[in-house]
């Protein structure tokens, strides 16, 4: 179930490709504390919320590359960031509650979302950034 990044995933910057690396990373510790942890624990709720934020920082790192290249596709790119940032939101909730099934749904729903979001999202601005 862990979340492996190689280099398919890729998206032609050491910075993001670092960040992605990352959200993988505290998105199997995530997985990891829910499963190992079982209930309410002080570890999940901090996990949660050190993944939450670093999403967050690191839509913002690429919405600036957006403005640097001038990406034409920006606009439809930050509006999935910001529909995606109120599944995120989410977290908050759960932090504080026991319900562990609740939060490894929403966790194996971030996951997908940012595999999928990576691999087609991300990826089109790939050619933007070699022009440069
Ligand atoms: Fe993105």
């Amino acid at each position: 179930m862990a979340l492996t990044w190689t280099e398919e995933y890729s998206v032609g910057v050491k910075e993001l490709d670092d960040h992605h690396r990352q959200l993988f990373s505290l998105l199997n510790n995530n997985l990891k504390s829910v499963i190992e942890n079982n209930g309410k624990s002080k570890t999940i709720a901090a996990d949660l919320k050190k993944l939450q934020e670093y999403a967050v920082t690191h839509f913002k790192t690429e919405e600036n590359l957006f403005l640097k290249i001038n990406y034409p596709d920006a606009r439809a790119h930050i509006h999935e960031h910001a529909e995606f940032r109120k599944e995120l939101q989410k977290l908050d909730t759960l932090a504080d509650g026991t319900d562990d099934l609740a939060r490894l749904k929403l966790l194996l729903f971030i996951s997908t979302w940012f595999t999928k979001h990576i691999m087609t999202v991300d990826k089109k601005y790939i050619p933007y950034l070699i022009e440069k």
